[in-house]
């Protein structure tokens, strides 16, 4: 049985700046595992794109003045396993297998309808649970090498 060595929770506002410093919380919370240069890469771009996706999809019909917050859990195991759960309280998904699908997008401009991509070939497993009004939930895990 896998054993929890470390674990953390974090509840941040759903600002833009809050995306780098989820980025630097994430790199931070897996260094004794001393990650290599690319996995710890790997992982910072797996997490910046489902903190984007709360903020900028979940998030975009919230009222002016009204804060959405996010949900991040962080849990590091023996097994060099770490998961990172990313919730929020936003909008929700309708389809979601529609929505991890390369291009997909229901944003306009600069997205590209990439980023479950990105979150699925940089980590090791995706989960995407959501519920329309409700709310989305992304864990992933990766496992570093021994
Ligand atoms: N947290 C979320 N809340 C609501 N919708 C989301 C969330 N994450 C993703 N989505 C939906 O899934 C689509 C695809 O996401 P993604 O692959 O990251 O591409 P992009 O962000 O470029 O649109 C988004 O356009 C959006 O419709
Ligand atoms: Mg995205």
């Amino acid at each position: 049985m896998r054993k929890i060595i470390n674990e953390m929770k974090v509840r941040i506002p759903a600002r833009s700046t809050n995306e780098a410093v989820m980025r630097g919380v994430v790199s931070a919370f897996c260094a004794e595992l001393n990650p290599t240069v690319e996995e710890l890469g790997d992982l910072r771009c797996a997490v910046s794109e489902a903190v984007t996706n709360s903020i900028i999809h979940g998030y975009r019909d919230l009222p002016e003045g009204k804060i959405g917050y996010i949900y991040i859990s962080l849990r590091l195991y023996d097994t060099r396993e770490i998961s990172v759960e990313i919730s929020d309280n936003g909008c929700g998904i309708e389809d979601i297998e529609k929505a991890k699908r390369p291009m997909f997008t229901t944003g306009c401009g600069e997205r590209c309808g990439m980023g479950f991509l990105v979150m699925e070939s940089f980590t090791d497993s995706l989960t995407v649970k959501s519920k329309p009004n409700r709310g989305t939930t992304v864990l992933m895990r990766k496992i570093l090498k021994p």
